[in-house]
């Protein structure tokens, strides 16, 4: 362990927040009202609690709450319930204070703003904590001006409604050709990453007129995608909780039926802005893009930080792969592109050597033909993952290509999560 006191550069126990506090000076001269964004602080000690607390009424910070326990406490809490803005969290007595923290990005939500809190004065757990995205790592006791440093920005920061800048991921799944089983991998996929990987996930239908992804989940679609597609100005934290759809505790739909007559159009723009809000609250978007080529269509693949092109073993099928992955390779983009031959084995259709000349190179995933446990399935309206262990096990690899690493844990999400993907769409 290095003692920071011992290095050349003066630190106080903040190691982060800047020792200019002049703003915050103003701002407290000034008249203030009550200032939102959710505070709220998991500490382990009576004079932490009382310190927060005197500072956060002094600044007015509207919703502000403390509990007394540590990172685990917090861990527990957040499983079942929504993040705050800003999450205050105690390492102190923690003896491994990485996986606690990984065990928090399980749980906190990408666009939170986490602070440490501890009892070590110690630059590698500092420098360690920031190399996972969290924002500040102070320690014990806080001195008054590093707490009204933190709590006033936080306050001023959800106040003016500032981006922390942590995005989930934007994945969109397509069919090289309609029919051929997008919907079916999207929905699987996302209640996969939703139950069994613990991410909060947000699934969009784009097929606004005959889309099905609420009938694969027994949902009724809703009014909210074609609100806030019409309307993007109304678009907000509050709109979206309404609007979204819970399949189950972590995997929210926004799914609608538009009569078939007249065709609604949507803004390529509202869809983008519509989906980057939703990449605030979830740790991943997925998106069921159909297979029309419109210009939303084209331009939420664009955007995608991984596409899925799904395709049966049929032969146009497979060459509409080859020339949508090959489309997207020659965009000049560097996001990756995944090729999905669904219904592999199907009777009358292509081998899977056949199925991978056709596609100029293997597929990057396969799913057998499992009609009777797929058609059971929607008909009952779950993912088939529930149902049908092989098939699980075939989304499961998906799923470790989505988010990197086997789904159920591990510690290189935690640096994506913390980080927030801010460079990922
Ligand atoms: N691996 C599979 N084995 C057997 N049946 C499958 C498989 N994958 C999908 N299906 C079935 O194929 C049918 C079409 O699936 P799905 O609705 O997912 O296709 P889609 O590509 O989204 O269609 P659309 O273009 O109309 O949106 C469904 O009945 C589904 O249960
Ligand atoms: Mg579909």
């Amino acid at each position: 362990m290095t003692d920071m006191t011992a290095l050349a550069q003066p630190f106080t126990s903040s190691m982060s927040i800047p020792a200019n506090h002049g703003s915050l000076q103003t701002e407290r001269g000034g008249k203030t009202s009550e200032r939102g964004g959710k505070v709220l602080a998991y500490v382990t000690d009576p004079a932490t609690e009382t310190a927060l607390r005197q500072t956060a009424s002094q600044l007015l910070v509207g919703d502000f709450e403390v509990r007394r326990g540590d990172v685990r406490t917090a861990v527990r809490d957040l499983a079942r319930q929504r993040s705050p803005d800003l999450l205050i969290v105690d390492l102190s007595g923690i003896e491994l204070p990485i996986g606690a923290m990984e065990s928090l990005s399980q749980v906190c939500e990408p666009s939170v703003t986490v602070v440490a809190i501890g009892d070590r004065n110690d630059v590698a757990l500092y420098r360690n904590l920031r190399g996972l995205g969290v924002a500040e790592y102070l320690f014990k006791p806080l001195p008054s001006d590093q707490i009204e440093a933190l709590l006033g920005r936080a306050a001023g920061t959800a106040a003016r409604g500032e981006d922390t800048g942590r995005q989930g991921k934007l994945v969109a799944v397509t069919g090289a050709r309609g029919g051929v089983g997008t919907t079916t991998v999207a929905v699987n996929l996302a209640s996969y990453l939703a139950d069994v990987g613990r991410r909060r996930i947000a699934l969009v239908d784009l097929d606004l007129h005959t889309g099905t992804v609420a009938l694969h989940l027994n949902l009724k679609p809703g009014r909210g995608l074609r609100e806030a597609i019409e309307a993007p100005e109304r678009v907000d934290q509050l709109f979206l909780e309404r609007a979204m759809q819970p399949a189950s505790d972590r995997l929210d739909v926004l799914a609608t039926e538009e009569p078939i007559i007249p065709p609604v159009a949507p803004n390529p723009r509202a869809v983008l802005d519509l989906l980057d809000s939703l990449r605030s609250q979830y740790h991943y978007v997925l998106v069921d893009v159909p297979h029309d080529l419109s210009e939303t269509a084209r331009a939420v693949l664009d955007q995608a930080a991984l596409r899925i092109v799904v395709a049966d073993g049929n032969l146009a099928g497979a060459r509409d792969a080859l020339r949508l992955r090959g489309a997207f390779e020659s965009s000049g983009s560097s996001r990756q592109t995944l090729v999905v031959h669904n219904r592999r084995g199907a009777p009358g259709a292509l081998t899977p050597a056949e199925f991978n000349r056709a596609l100029g190179g293997p597929a990057d995933y396969a799913i057998d033909c499992r009609p009777k446990p797929l058609i059971e399935a929607a008909t009952l309206g779950e993912p088939a993952i529930k149902r049908c262990a092989p098939f699980k096990s075939e989304i499961s690899k998906l799923a470790e290509a989505v988010s990197g690493q086997s789904a159920g844990g591990g510690t290189s999400l935690l640096g994506r999560l913390f980080r927030g993907g801010k460079s990922a769409k």
